[in-house]
């Protein structure tokens, strides 16, 4: 439901320009700048017990064409980072630089075209549409950010062709295994060329086959020059990524300013 509600959001967000890209780091001479800068982030829930904190100051550099593991217990905050981050929240404090561009600056429409460009998110629990065959799930996701049906489908097939997923396409979620259900999912995420990869706990429903699948997948993406931050607890999992930082209690127990000019 998450999923077509955002959308939803962005496919009404319409398509006024955003601000010029203004990386908030300097890079050095001939570098991208960091897909993703997170300073100083804070974010509390108001429960009716007491209020929850749940990010507590987060800071995070996310360099161009890093593959970054998120580790932490439950409850430590990580789907509250990854919400913000994807501009599905917004933080009470705290600035996040995606593509160089200043979040927390940016109206509701201009947000969520920004995520719609840059962001492709990719859930434990897939939330692919049921009634869809893998195609149509695929394709939807272009034909909503504003691709011709020609266009979309295209895009959508040759995704699922990198994907390994291309004899499945006209199958429905139903008749996939989980493993293939996500690589679906990913081919969603990818559909309209994010910049980042966000993933939370994308194996955390599947069995070790299926996990393998997945965490093949994102080696292979990242070794095509995808960003990608990824949310898990199996440190097996989390030891194909890059590098690997970890939250607790709503922090990150080295904060993280890698990438910054010194
Ligand atoms: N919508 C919400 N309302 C109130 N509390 C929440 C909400 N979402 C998360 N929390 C609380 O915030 C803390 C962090 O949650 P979460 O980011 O989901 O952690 P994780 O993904 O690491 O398990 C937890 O204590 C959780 O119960
Ligand atoms: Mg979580």
């Amino acid at each position: 439901m998450a999923v077509s509600a955002s959308y939803e959001a962005t496919a009404r967000a319409g398509d006024a320009p955003l601000p010029d890209a203004v990386p908030e780091t300097a890079p050095g001479p001939g570098a991208p700048p960091p897909e993703l800068v997170v300073r100083g982030l804070r974010k509390t829930y108001e429960a009716e017990t007491a209020p929850v904190r749940a990010l507590r100051g987060v800071d995070l550099t996310v360099g161009h064409g890093e593959f970054v593991a998120l580790m932490g217990p439950s409850g430590s905050g990580k789907s509250t980072l990854l919400h913000l981050l994807a501009g599905l929240d917004r933080a009470d404090e705290g600035s996040v630089t995606l593509a160089g561009v200043r979040t927390e600056e940016l109206g509701a429409a201009r947000l969520a075209r920004l995520r719609r460009r840059h962001v492709g998110l990719v859930f434990q629990f897939f939330h692919l549409i049921d009634h869809m065959s893998a195609l149509e799930n695929v394709a939807l996701a272009a034909l909503v950010a504003g691709a011709k049906p020609a266009e979309a489908t295209e895009r959508a097939r040759d995704l699922l062709d990198t994907l390994g997923l291309l004899e499945k396409q006209g199958e429905r979620p139903a008749a996939l295994s989980g493993g293939q259900r996500q690589r679906v999912a990913i081919a969603r995420a990818l559909a309209n060329r994010p910049t980042l990869l966000l993933a939370d706990e994308p194996t955390g429903a599947l069995d070790s086959d299926g996990a393998a699948e997945v965490l093949d997948l994102f080696t292979r993406l990242h070794r095509d020059g995808q960003t990608i931050l990824m949310v898990t607890h199996s440190a097996d999992v989390a030891g194909g990524a890059q590098r690997i930082v970890r939250i607790r209690d709503g922090v990150l127990l080295d904060a993280d300013t890698s990438g910054e000019p010194s």
